[in-house]
């Protein structure tokens, strides 16, 4: 089945949890201790959380789920999700098989560039002492590389710096200097923090300030990536709708989101769904990532879609997306969690331009699959089997008896606990 390396795995959802972790294995080419880290039978323990956070007294334990079919500049990729919320997984699959009807996704992302900020304050004038930074700019940025060898070494390092005064303030004028800085394949946080922090000095004494802050940004704007695709319309079509109604529906839902920020909320929630999933998934800082994602979609003033939908000439419904992509394949928990580890390993990404350009086309995907059920036979049809089965799982339904407390409760159209409990008593009798 995985011989030719093709994400497309026709009825993959219908393999037992031994048979996919098996395909998966093979797909991975995983070891038999990155196998048993994905089964958590090994995996992060609480010795090892401990080294993680403070205050540790357990370890959380969430799904982690494998999206198929993606197809993305030619690759085939199977997407690895960690996410507690059903019909995510599946969803997502299927609209990654619509794609690559069209093709495939085409995906892109820009240096792994990150900005961090110093606030300075305490200035006779925003405007002199902005000049005083940038006529340091040289030095600033040889300082910034001295306390990043390594990041320099794989071809990163300081890239610019640049000046915003901001006049008017409840706490008088301030400077904001930027450090634009590329950190390669890690998602830099620690790298940029502590290159702001060797350089302040540098600025206070280049312009008599008090630097206050020396963080990075999160509106990492400078590291985007983008994907696009098309579905051809005839893989649209329902039963009730035909394929150009189905796309100017879907099209209709897009714009929806453009001019109104209440849906574009919602839209961009659909839209992180996946694409935390896969950032959790290979141990990246989700916190992150949503940050800069709504704060990208809020920009021109105006919270917005991160997402364009269009009919194109032919008839098709094409998309595109471009977010602040701040992902790393090192440093962070990317290599401490075990399974993230075995995660990025599935995905096969050579960088962390590569992982972020999979999080454009993983988003793009997942809002088509939320837009898609909803602009045609509404979300709750696929939802009520899946809240169903949860139903059926909390009511203690035993393994062999899940299908049919779930059939009872759809077929009764009362999906309840306790009518679940009643169930699962009944049959057990
Ligand atoms: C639910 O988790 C996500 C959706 O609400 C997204 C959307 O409305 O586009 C279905």
């Amino acid at each position: 089945m995985t011989q030719e390396h093709t994400s497309r795995l026709p009825g993959f959802y219908k393999r037992s949890l031994a048979e996919r972790a098996a395909i998966i294995g093979q797909w991975g080419n995983l070891t038999p201790e990155e196998q048993a880290a994905l089964l958590g039978v090994s995996g992060l323990n609480a010795a090892q959380a401990d080294h993680m956070i403070e205050n540790v007294v357990g370890v959380y334990a969430l799904p982690l789920g494998i999206a198929t079919n993606f197809l993305i500049n030619g690759k085939d990729y199977l997407v690895p999700m960690v996410i507690e919320e059903p019909s995510v997984v599946a969803a997502l699959g299927n609209a990654a098989r619509l794609f690559r009807e069209g093709g495939g996704f085409t995906a892109s992302s820009d240096e792994p560039v990150m900005i961090g900020q110093i606030q300075v304050l305490d200035l006779a004038d925003v405007y002199v002492a902005a000049g005083a930074v940038m006529a340091q700019r040289d030095r600033l940025m040889a300082e910034a590389d001295k306390v990043s060898s390594s990041i320099v070494r794989y071809g990163g390092g300081a890239r610019d710096i640049q000046v915003r005064p901001i006049v008017d303030t409840p706490v008088g004028p301030m400077l904001i200097v930027h450090l634009l800085m590329d950190t390669r394949d890690a998602m830099g946080a620690n790298t940029i923090n502590t290159a702001l922090e060797h350089i302040a000095p540098l600025i206070e004494q280049a312009t008599g300030g008090r630097a206050n802050l020396r963080i990075l940004s999160n509106l990492a704007d400078h590291r985007r990536a983008r994907a696009e695709g098309m579905i051809p319309k005839a893989q649209l079509a329902t039963d009730r709708l035909s394929g150009e109604d189905a796309v100017q529906a879907i099209v209709e839902a897009g714009v929806f989101a453009e001019v109104d920020p209440y849906r574009a909320a919602t839209h961009n929630k659909g839209i992180m769904n996946g694409v935390d999933a896969v950032v959790i998934a290979t141990g990246n800082d989700w916190r992150a990532i949503e940050a800069g994602a709504h704060a990208y979609a809020a920009r021109g003033g105006r919270y917005t879609s991160l997402t364009q939908w269009w009919q194109d000439d032919e008839g098709n419904l094409r998309g595109f997306i471009e977010l602040p992509m701040a992902v790393g394949t090192v440093g962070g928990a990317t290599r401490v969690h075990p399974a993230a580890g075995v995660a990025l390993k599935i995905l096969g990404v050579q960088s962390a331009r590569e992982l972020a350009e999979v999080c454009a086309a993983v988003g793009l995907a997942q809002n088509l699959a939320a837009m898609r059920a909803l602009a045609t036979e509404g979300i709750q049809r696929g939802h009520m089997r899946l809240h169903a089965r949860q139903i059926a799982v909390a009511a203690g339904a035993p393994t062999h008896l899940i299908n049919r407390v779930v059939q009872a409760m759809i077929t009764e159209n009362n999906i309840r606990l306790e009518r679940a409990r009643e169930i699962v008593q009944e049959l057990n009798k």
